[in-house]
């Protein structure tokens, strides 16, 4: 019996994904990474650090900075990227989340947000989302980002619920692996190859109805 919903944010909630990899893309370039749509990809979900590895390691570079040479880099595309969340409104908010978050709500299903960004909170500011999220899983607070399962199971836990009882809500491969490894049920919204390992898919938000989950869990 599914009593909770442990949602990602950035590509779930609102567009910020693409914000995200601009930023990315920008400084893997003056870093000379070459930038490739697997890189993109593999970087969705990833926290902040563990990002800039994965872009280092790409272009062989990983052993060419200090760590506070690493620090420095991630934040400036973290300055990058606040700069864009800034001008975000609730027309940011990718379509039909709103009406499925009412949904959730008037069923008396309980919401939480897993995301590993902790510029989390204030995106839902910008978005006016945040009275949806009473529970907000703290990424600082975690020992490993995803696709270890650590962030979802907090959030089932900040709900007082068993994995068991919650569906994850993800749009990025390493977000999947997260909530399946957490046994909680996974539900992918993007594309099929990406998303092989999510037990209900839907190719955009607009699709990911209550009545749509239910009926595809059977
Ligand atoms: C995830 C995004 O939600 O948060 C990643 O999918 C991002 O792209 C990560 O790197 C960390 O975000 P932040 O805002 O803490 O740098
Ligand atoms: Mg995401």
């Amino acid at each position: 019996q599914i009593k909770g919903f442990v949602f990602d944010l950035d590509g779930v909630i609102t567009d910020t994904s693409l914000y995200h990899t601009k930023a990315w893309r920008q400084l893997a370039e003056k870093l000379g990474v070459t930038w490739t749509k697997t890189l993109e990809d593999g970087l969705k979900g990833i926290s902040r650090m563990d990002s800039l590895e994965m872009i280092l390691k790409a272009g062989n570079i990983q052993d060419k900075y200090t760590q506070d040479e690493k620090v420095a880099l991630a934040t400036e595309k973290n300055t990058n990227y606040v700069n864009e969340i800034k001008k975000m409104t609730p027309a940011n908010i990718l379509p039909g989340i709103k009406a499925f978050l009412d949904d959730l709500r008037a069923n008396g299903y309980l919401i939480a947000l897993a995301s590993a960004s902790k510029n989390g909170p204030t995106v839902l500011t910008q978005l006016k989302l945040t009275d949806y999220f009473p529970k907000v899983v703290d990424p600082a607070s975690l020992s490993k980002g995803k696709p270890d399962p650590e962030i979802y199971i907090r959030g089932a836990e900040l709900l007082g619920l068993a994995p068991e009882a919650c569906v994850g809500v993800e749009d990025a491969a390493a977000g999947i692996e997260a909530i399946n490894a957490a046994n909680e049920v996974s539900v992918g919204v993007g594309d099929a190859t990406t998303l092989a390992d999510a037990d209900v898919r839907f190719d955009d938000t607009a699709q990911m109805t209550l009545a749509n989950i239910k009926a595809a869990m059977g």
